[in-house]
């Protein structure tokens, strides 16, 4: 199916409720969704949660829950929160769900039968946080880079083990040469090169179950074992299409991440594919982080900024708009609650909701009627360049400084509010035109305002109406 177009998030673990990290990711997942339905295409785009493992067993036995019961309540959190931000995924998985539980149990079995996986014993360092274990080399300060609170645990057990070795000189092919056949791209370019660097340097197998945590899914032959959380994991990219029945999906067309589980997604993911015979997703992207007024976002400092706190403050389009002007796409972004009533009073408040209700008033206030006009090319070059280079801090201050402030311009250079008759009504018709073209241009981003923009100026006769971003 050449029409189609499959992109996921990462499945959020259920130990934490939904912070503008997750959100960022889902956003723009969200608009690249939108903006590959304008291009025509037939899209599937999921998200969904991680709930396996000992991190989301520790979560549940602090709150005194069975861990399914935990699952339960956190799960819907994250189900709960997407669509109030206008986030139109096509379906949400849940890695309890037995359907996906039966995928990774086949999946797991295939690789078996490939002769893919064997028994050895295991020791290192284990970061619950990540999930996984920490090499010499990760370890920063005597701790794990990202989870410096949490201890490193000891740890050795008899495992099942993965040839990932064996994989390697063909990710590494796949991953530079683009003719061949499983070809895939990382982007951006540095991380690329990061994930390059580090197969060259050398890879071990790794261990894909676990005998310590019984919060999992049973290794299919050996019920002693559950299959390692991040195993389980990546599965859910598959195991959501066989669940829905829409196979034809595979193998996605991207993969949004956050950079801290790059690794995963574009080394251990690819390998288990190539062993059970699946064909390889397309891209990998990978963005940084955010941090908040110069400090990493964290629970103990006090400082994580929850989606529900900035919808309450800024509205659907707010958020939106806040979070893919400030998205992490090369490096870490520097947020906070102060920049961001700053940038949406003087975007949105003054910038857009003032243009579009001066043009209204001077619409309404002239009598005159302004027929719809057919205008297909949308986006300009330059904008389709960034939006296809994941740059959507750039399609945004794009549209603003040349779309939004040209018709600004437009209105003072002409001063319609000194001119009559027909020269008014070319001014107008002009303007008029331009802001229904910017509207079509909004539609990924900020849908909800896109709409009330072309409910208001589809004419003929344009009235005034409330605000579209009160000032804050
Ligand atoms: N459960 C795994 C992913 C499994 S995917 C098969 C996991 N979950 S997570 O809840 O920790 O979410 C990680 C993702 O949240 C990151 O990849 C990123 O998308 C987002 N972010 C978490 N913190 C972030 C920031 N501070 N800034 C931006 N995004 C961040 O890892």
């Amino acid at each position: 199916m050449d029409n189609k177009f499959y992109i996921t998030t990462p499945i959020y673990y259920v130990n934490d409720v939904p912070h503008i990290g997750h959100t960022v990711t889902t956003v723009v997942a969200d608009i690249i969704a939108r903006y590959q339905k304008l291009l025509g295409k037939k899209v599937f785009f999921l998200t969904g949660t991680d709930e396996h493992g000992a991190k989301v067993a520790q979560a549940a036995e602090k709150e005194k829950l069975t861990p399914k019961d935990f699952c339960d309540k956190v799960a819907k959190v994250f189900e709960n929160i997407w669509p109030k931000l206008n986030i139109g995924f096509d379906y949400f998985i849940r890695t309890t769900d037995p359907r996906h539980e039966k995928e990774v149990s086949g999946l797991l079995e295939k690789i078996y039968q490939n002769g893919d996986i064997y028994r050895a014993k295991y020791e290192g360092l284990y970061c619950v946080g990540c999930e996984k274990f920490i090499t010499e080399t990760e370890i920063k300060n005597g701790s794990c880079p990202y989870h410096p609170n949490k201890p490193l645990e000891k740890q050795s057990e008899e495992n099942w083990f993965f040839k990932l070795k064996k994989y390697v000189p063909t990710l590494i092919e796949a991953i530079e040469n683009p003719n061949h056949s499983s070809h895939y791209e990382i982007k951006p370019e540095s991380k690329k090169t990061e994930v390059l660097a580090r197969l060259k340097a050398g890879v071990n197998d790794i261990s894909i179950s676990r005998s310590e945590v019984s919060w999992g899914i049973p290794i299919p032959w050996d019920k002693t074992q559950t299959v390692y959380v991040w195993v389980d994991a990546l599965m859910n990219y598959y195991s959501a299409l066989k669940i829905n029945k829409n196979e034809e999906f595979w193998p996605a067309d991207i993969h949004l991440v956050g950079k801290e589980i790059l690794w995963f997604h574009a080394v251990v993911w690819e390998a288990l594919l190539l062993s059970a015979c699946l064909p390889l997703p397309k891209l990998i992207y990978a963005h940084s982080f955010y941090t908040i007024d110069g400090q990493k976002m964290s629970k103990s400092l006090g400082n994580v900024i929850s989606p529900q706190q900035l919808l309450e403050k800024y509205g659907v389009d707010g958020t939106r708009y806040l979070l893919t002007t400030s998205f992490p796409s090369l490096e870490d972004s520097d947020v906070g609650l102060e920049k961001f009533t700053k940038k949406y009073n003087a975007d949105l408040a003054n910038g857009l909701g003032n243009l579009v209700s001066r043009v209204a008033k001077l619409a309404e206030n002239s009598g005159m009627e302004f027929p719809l006009k057919n205008n297909n090319e949308i986006f300009r070059k330059v904008q389709k360049e960034v939006i296809e280079d994941f740059r959507f801090d750039l399609a945004l201050n794009n549209i603003w400084s040349t779309d939004v402030s040209a018709i600004d311009k437009h209105i003072n250079q002409e001063t319609p509010w000194t001119k009559s008759g027909d020269q008014l009504q070319q001014i107008l018709q002009y303007e008029i035109d331009e802001i229904r073209t910017l509207a079509k241009k909004l539609k990924p981003f900020l849908p909800d305002t896109a709409e009330k923009i072309e409910e208001q100026f589809k004419g003929p006769k344009i009235k005034s109406s409330t605000p579209l971003f009160p000032r804050i």
